[in-house]
């Protein structure tokens, strides 16, 4: 499939998307090109809103297409919240934070009363995580302390270096980033209780429990819309 179909697929999701918008006041964004594609469908539905972004990069594209953010320190709740991720399983659980925000994501989707997420077919797979690593962010200092405890569990720990340099990239917050995989066969609620109790991780990117929505975006042009919770009983 072209980068065209799968640009399609995702436009399609996001314009799925937009009726969830209606009701919302305060509305978090993600990270990453689908976010784009989400903003530039939803630019209309969206000047009104009071937006709270997750990244600078996010920041960035928004304030391009003329959209205003405010500062995530001014809101202590979100209506709704919008993303998509690297990976996700048919219990929609995610890999999230190819793009390094994962913290700032977790922590706005745990603020959210409805959490959206937008994604296009080539993001299925049976289990998390499947082909992708695991994006954490650690306290910089406590780099070498964490990478060996995880080797010592028996995840195996990529620094993740920008072009150009030797050390590791640097979150908006201030983390360094590192991608890990865990031991064959252990459960993803297993790592992510692992990865919760290592001190010197700040967030990491398996996110578990967080969907209520799951809008995919098929190669053949439809939508399919996957509910994880009954939205109308959430307080
Ligand atoms: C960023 C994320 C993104 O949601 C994830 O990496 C998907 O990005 P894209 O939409 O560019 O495929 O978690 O931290």
């Amino acid at each position: 499939m072209s980068k065209e179909e799968v640009e399609i697929a995702r436009r399609n999701a996001s314009i799925r998307v937009l009726e969830f918008l209606d009701t919302a006041r305060v509305v978090g964004l993600g990270t990453g090109s689908t976010v784009e594609t989400f903003l530039r469908t939803a630019i209309d539905k969206l000047a009104d809103k009071v937006l709270v972004a997750s990244s600078i990069d996010t920041v960035i594209t928004a304030r391009s297409l003329g959209l205003a953010v405010t500062d995530s320190i001014s809101v202590d709740r979100l209506d709704i919240y919008i993303d998509s991720a690297d990976e996700v399983d048919p219990l929609g659980r995610m890999v999230k934070g190819g793009g390094g925000a994962m913290t700032m994501e977790k922590i706005l989707t745990s603020a959210a009363t409805l959490r959206v997420f937008i994604i296009d077919e080539l993001k299925l797979v049976p289990r998390v995580p499947y082909m992708k690593p695991i994006p954490v962010e650690v306290v910089p200092r406590a780099l070498s302390i964490v990478k060996k405890k995880l080797e010592d569990m028996g995840f195996t720990c990529q620094l993740r270096i920008p072009q150009g340099k030797r050390a590791p990239v640097i979150s908006d917050l201030g983390g360094a980033i590192i991608d890990v995989s865990p031991p064959r066969g252990w459960e993803p609620e297993t790592i992510s209780q692992t990865l919760d109790s290592v001190p010197g991780i700040v967030e990491h990117g398996l996110f578990i429990g967080y969907t209520d929505i799951l809008v995919i975006g098929k190669l053949d042009g439809k939508v399919e819309v996957v509910t994880y919770r009954n939205i109308r009983a959430r307080p």
